[in-house]
């Protein structure tokens, strides 16, 4: 294995899309960002230098950061901010995954354009577990607002309402050929008749699940998540905020060119967003014919298409990749997920909406918890994080009138190395939305997913304990419930939250502090020298 050296510059950069420019924060100036390439066992250095009036962090999103949280990233959760005209070294070993992750901006809404791909080969002489495809190329699906993203956000929040969506999706940083501004082009991906490609996509949009397709192909899915699954054919892939998905397209047809979208899914009838993100899908040696054949894609409403895809995801749990589902479960969890509203005097309407998990609205602390924890810091966090809702929830009705949420930086503490089911319950209580959870520091396993309220005696039962889907973020169906399990092996101080970045801005976050109860610098590997401060 060996070592890899990255720079990050982190600058502003003029940026022109659908006709309009603005200055988008960028990394080494472009967008998406670079993407970082490593194999399996390598320690990766990533110096990240802040050249932007913002405070940053970077996340690594996905890689398990054994002994590693001060690398991992969210800001004020595993560390503070890198102040303008600062930097800092992430350094972290890559163990045990191998697939495509990303990495992002975690701080403010600077992630919309601060993102790039992860790609981690196997190890030496380790050949994928399906044929080896001709070429392989990344897919990063976005979003674009025409004005400054930041402002987006910070309007709402004064508002106490729901921020303006984006103007467009898109796929490689373009709107594409069908779009408002169709001159500008797009992302084309130039194919030889015959051959099969590995795709690796991520949503890296903020707020939107998505739909993906491309005219006239079927998708073979091989890989979500950095990790193996059986492989199935689709249409269409859906795809939550947060996850990757590697899929096999083979270019069967010869010639051509064949459109490629991806449009959103969105069951929650509150939020109007029918922007389609496209590129072309170019057959080498054909003549370029103008036209591109037009794909029809679900509509947004599709619950059934997503559905499908979901249930039709299995771990590969093969001899070499086994999936090993924790059976004994020390710590038995339910989360309920959603929004609701709080007052709010100072906003306009004099209340605001909100997002809590079993009640509680995140407060970001003002020092990181991880360092909080580490060096034994009173007063920054506390440990009573319910482990249950605090009321038993109609928890598909629709709302809940005279019920605020707490507020509190609060944190659920696992045992070093014990296991955990957590059922995340989708509450409704203004409307009924998908919620794409992500744990950091960990993979888990879906062992089941249904509609309505969990019942843990009938849905128990049904649990998939041989060969479920292993990954690290999952969506929480809209007026439904999904399990998951895991086990607590890794130190440190690990953020869940929605990756629908108004959701979590909302507070629909937490955290889970592990130890082994001798202390954190018996597991924890110190802290970093040039940790930054806050
Ligand atoms: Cu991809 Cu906490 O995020």
């Amino acid at each position: 294995c060996m070592v890899r050296h990255y720079k990050f510059n982190v600058v502003l950069e003029n940026t022109t899309r659908l006709c309009s420019s603005k200055p988008i924060v960028t990394v080494n100036g472009r967008y998406p960002g670079p993407t970082l390439v490593a194999r399996e066992d390598d320690t990766v250095l990533v110096k990240v230098v802040n050249h932007v009036k913002y405070n940053l962090s970077i996340h690594w999103h996905g890689i398990r950061q054994i002994r590693t949280g001060w690398a991992d990233g969210p800001g004020y959760i595993t560390q503070c901010p890198i102040q303008p005209g600062q930097n800092f070294v992430y350094n972290f070993t890559i163990t045990g995954q191998r697939g495509t992750l990303w990495w992002h901006a975690h701080i403010l809404w600077l992630r919309a354009t601060v993102h790039g791909a992860i790609v981690i080969l196997p190890k030496r002489g380790v050949p994928y577990p399906f044929p080896k495809p001709h070429k392989e190329e990344t897919i990063i699906l976005g979003e674009w607002w025409k004005s400054d993203v930041e402002a987006v956000i910070n309007e709402a929040l004064k508002s106490g309402m729901a921020p303006n969506v984006s103007d467009a999706h898109t796929i490689n940083g373009h709107p594409g050929p069908v779009s408002s501004c169709p001159t500008q082009g797009g992302y084309t991906l130039r194919v030889k008749p015959g051959k099969t490609y590995m795709l690796r996509i991520i949503n890296a949009a903020l707020n939107e699940e998505l739909f993906f397709k491309i005219a006239g192909h079927l998708l073979t899915v091989v890989e979500v998540d950095a990790t193996y699954v059986k492989p199935f054919k689709t249409e269409t892939i859906v795809i939550t905020p947060g996850q990757t998905t590697n899929v096999l397209l083979t270019a069967h047809r010869g010639a051509g060119k064949y459109l490629v979208a991806a449009s959103p899914f969105m069951d929650a009838p509150i939020v109007v967003d029918n922007v389609t993100a496209t590129a072309t899908l170019h057959y080498s040696g054909s003549l370029t014919s103008t036209a591109t054949t037009l794909t029809s894609l679900p509509p947004k409403n599709a619950t059934s298409v997503a559905t499908n895809f979901t249930n039709a995801l299995r771990s590969l749990n093969s001899k070499q990749y086994p999936a090993n589902v924790p059976l004994k479960i020390d710590h038995s969890l339910l989360f309920t997920v959603g929004l609701g509203i709080n007052p709010c005097p100072s906003c306009v309407n004099g209340s605001r909406v909100v997002a809590s998990i079993n009640n509680v609205t995140f407060v970001m602390p003002k020092i990181s918890l991880l360092q909080a924890h580490f060096f034994n810091i009173s007063g920054v966090f506390t440990t009573d994080f319910p482990g249950n809702p605090p009321v038993p929830f109609n928890y598909t009705s629709t709302q809940l009138t005279n019920f605020q949420t707490k507020q509190g930086t609060k944190l659920y503490r696992l045992a070093y190395n014990s296991t955990v089911q957590l059922v995340l319950q989708d509450t409704g209580m203004i409307t009924p939305e998908n919620h794409p959870l992500h744990l950091h520091g960990f993979n888990f396993f879906e062992v089941g997913r249904g509609l309505g309220n969990f019942n843990p005696k009938k849905d128990t039962k049904k649990f998939n304990l041989v060969d479920p889907v292993e990954r690290n973020t999952i969506g929480v169906p809209s007026g439904g419930w999904t399990a998951i399990r895991f086990r607590a092996d890794n130190p440190g101080v690990w953020f869940m939250h929605c990756h629908l970045e108004v959701h979590t801005t909302w507070g629909l976050k937490m955290a889970f502090v592990v130890d082994n109860g001798n202390g954190p610098n018996e597991t924890l590997l110190p802290p970093p020298s040039d940790l930054p401060k806050c």
